[in-house]
């Protein structure tokens, strides 16, 4: 039933060190035996996250999230738990035995992978073809690139034909349904037979940081519509989890990216010497890229489009780079409409003297404030200094709050002490609300209300915190589940009443019976959510003593509540109010 080797598994967490894996994702400070970071998982101010390298585990006691080094791995890289076991495996030399369902997939997986390089190869080949000529022209004459950076992006042209590429990879043996799952065919809804999806574009392909080409984007040569296609995400390539050239920049040896819009713009950057520019693949920036920007740099230069739509997209890009600990800084080019147009204007020069005046989030966002509102006006003096303080207020650090405070007050002519009451206004306010929305979430799950992994825990909370009791000792002391059995009534699924109750005991059942039981072996049956579930009843019982006879108790009460009628909405409010009364 497990997919991977059980041996595989267990290597890995013996040789994978947990504070070594989080650290690139996490900075981590040692407190006591044990270390503390700012949470990736949810925003927060002040380190909750906590690593346990005695127990090789992470919990964080902010939003919950928690399990082993697998774990950890599934939510930063957002993958399934035989990708994160594969992901620690290839990064520790560990070789990895498959399952006949896995295999097939990796092996479904390299085909397109191999397929893709096919196809790059094919289209870079025709670009130097009387074929290609007009794709050629178009890359060398209108975008004026040299031929040694349209070698270096693996540029090429895919012919005007519906059958060009799809000839010649069912020539190199490869079926028309894996081309489709590829996206470089389509499948014509009415003769059932392939057409090329990509026909007369120039072609980019996308290349990720193992030097696989994943996917491509393919531009028309003239004004026509749409300008771009893209491929979808296939069995090889996720959008949202891919940067444009990061095969490139993240091997230029400095601390900064640049975060540009477009392709065009990359490979402009790239010609003029800035290797370390990334462009996201025609999406906003995620949170899983802004990521992958903190595991390879500490600063990200933005550098989007002069027009509106690209100034609203820094700012979102500014807050999820933050979010993950990126410093930002925003650079807005002059007289051009992108850098790719700045730099064939102006030069690499003047490029390099616009990033030295790139500015930071604050000046950014204050000069959007005082465009808005002029500040000879009056009234909008008024707005613009609500907005600043609200501007300030955003800033965690006290002594960064502090220099942009007297920035306002010399601007606007008003005393930094009275600003500085009102900045402090404002976080005593959000504190205050920080606080409401944690009793409130508090009480929220304490009475199981919107409690999406065990949602039957409302229905009789005295059998359900029983079993939470009962599981979390039970992953804790694996060994206790001996003894417990022992008993002429040994527990079994049944006797539990939730549905997430059953299913974890269930999973648990299937394996202790394997010497090298650990509780994050549940994560092959268990979401995500799930397994930091179990993480939480484990750690809520960290510090129990005389685990035995609780856990003797619980299955008592468990199985004396259990029979009980389901409990309705009014009867826990009722209770409620009955425990407040006395
Ligand atoms: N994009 C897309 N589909 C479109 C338009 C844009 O996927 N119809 C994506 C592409 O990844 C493109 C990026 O958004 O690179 C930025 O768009 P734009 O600035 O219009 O493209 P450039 O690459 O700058 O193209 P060019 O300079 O050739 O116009
Ligand atoms: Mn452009």
């Amino acid at each position: 039933m497990p997919l991977i080797d059980q041996s595989v598994i267990e290597e890995i967490k013996l040789r994978a060190n947990i504070e070594d894996v989080i650290s690139s994702y996490v900075q981590l400070k040692r407190a006591g035996s044990n270390y503390q970071g700012l949470c990736p998982f949810h925003s927060e101010k002040s380190p909750s996250f906590t690593v346990f390298p005695g127990t090789s585990s992470f919990y964080c006691f902010g939003c919950g999230a928690g399990g082993d080094v697998i774990h950890f791995i599934r939510r930063a890289e957002n993958m399934d738990y035989p990708s994160a076991v594969e992901f620690l495996a290839k990064r520790y030399g560990i070789p990895i035995t498959l399952d006949k369902k896995e295999q097939a997939e990796t092996a479904r997986r390299e085909r397109v992978l191999a397929m893709n390089k096919e196809a790059a190869r094919f289209f870079h080949q025709k670009l130097f073809e009387p074929e290609g000529a007009e794709g050629l022209r178009y890359l060398t004459e209108v975008r004026r690139l040299p031929l040694p950076l349209i070698r270096h992006f693996g540029l090429g042209f895919a012919p005007n034909g519906f059958g060009s590429l799809t000839d010649h990879l069912r020539k190199k043996g490869y079926t028309d349904s894996e081309m489709a799952s590829a996206f470089l065919c389509g499948i014509s809804q009415k003769t059932g037979k392939p057409y090329d999806y990509f026909r007369n574009r120039v072609i980019f392909p996308i290349i990720d940081v193992r030097g696989d080409v994943v996917a491509f984007g393919g531009r028309v040569m003239d004004d026509s519509k749409p300008k771009y296609l893209n491929s979808s995400d296939t069995p090889a390539f996720k959008k949202s989890r891919n940067l444009f050239a990061l095969n490139f920049a993240r091997k230029s040896e400095t601390d900064t990216m640049i975060l540009c819009e477009g392709y065009m713009d990359v490979i402009a950057l790239h010609g003029a010497g800035f290797s370390n520019a990334v462009a996201t693949l025609g999406t906003a920036i995620t949170p899983e890229q802004a990521r992958i920007f903190a595991r390879y740099v500490k600063k990200v230069i933005i550098c989007y489009d002069a027009d509106e739509a690209g100034q609203r997209a820094a700012a979102k890009a500014f807050a999820l780079l933050g979010e993950v600990g990126v410093e930002c800084r925003i650079l807005k080019v002059e007289n051009a409409k992108d850098p790719d147009e700045y730099i064939r204007k102006f030069g690499a020069g003047a490029f390099k003297n616009l990033m030295e005046r790139s500015r930071s989030e604050f000046d950014f966002k204050l000069e959007k404030i005082l465009a808005e509102h002029p500040i000879e006006d009056p009234d909008h003096k008024i707005k613009a200094l609500e907005e600043s303080v609200r501007l300030i207020a955003s800033f965690p650090s006290p002594s960064v709050r502090e220099i942009h405070l007297h920035r306002i007050a010399e601007l606007l002519g008003v005393p930094p002490d009275s600003i500085r009451r009102d900045v402090e206004k404002i976080i005593r306010g959000r504190i205050r609300k920080d606080r409401r929305e944690e009793t409130r979430q508090f009480i929220r799950q304490t009475e199981g209300y919107g409690d999406r992994i065990n949602p039957d825990f409302v229905k009789n909370p005295g059998a359900a915190s029983a079993e939470e009791a009962i599981l979390g000792i039970l992953l804790l002391h694996p060994e206790l589940y001996g003894q417990l059995q022992k008993s002429d009534k040994p527990l079994q699924a049944d006797d539990f009443f939730t549905a997430f109750g059953k299913k974890v005991f269930t999973a648990f059942a299937e394996r202790i019976d394997d010497p090298t039981f650990e509780s994050g072996m549940l994560g092959e049956v268990l979401s995500v959510e799930e397994m930091d579930r179990v993480a939480e009843l484990k750690q809520n019982r960290s510090r129990l003593q005389n685990t035995l006879t609780v856990l003797r108790d619980s299955v008592a009460r468990l199985r004396e509540t259990s029979g009980r009628r389901e409990q309705s909405l009014e009867d826990i409010l009722n209770q409620k109010r009955r425990k407040k009364d006395n």
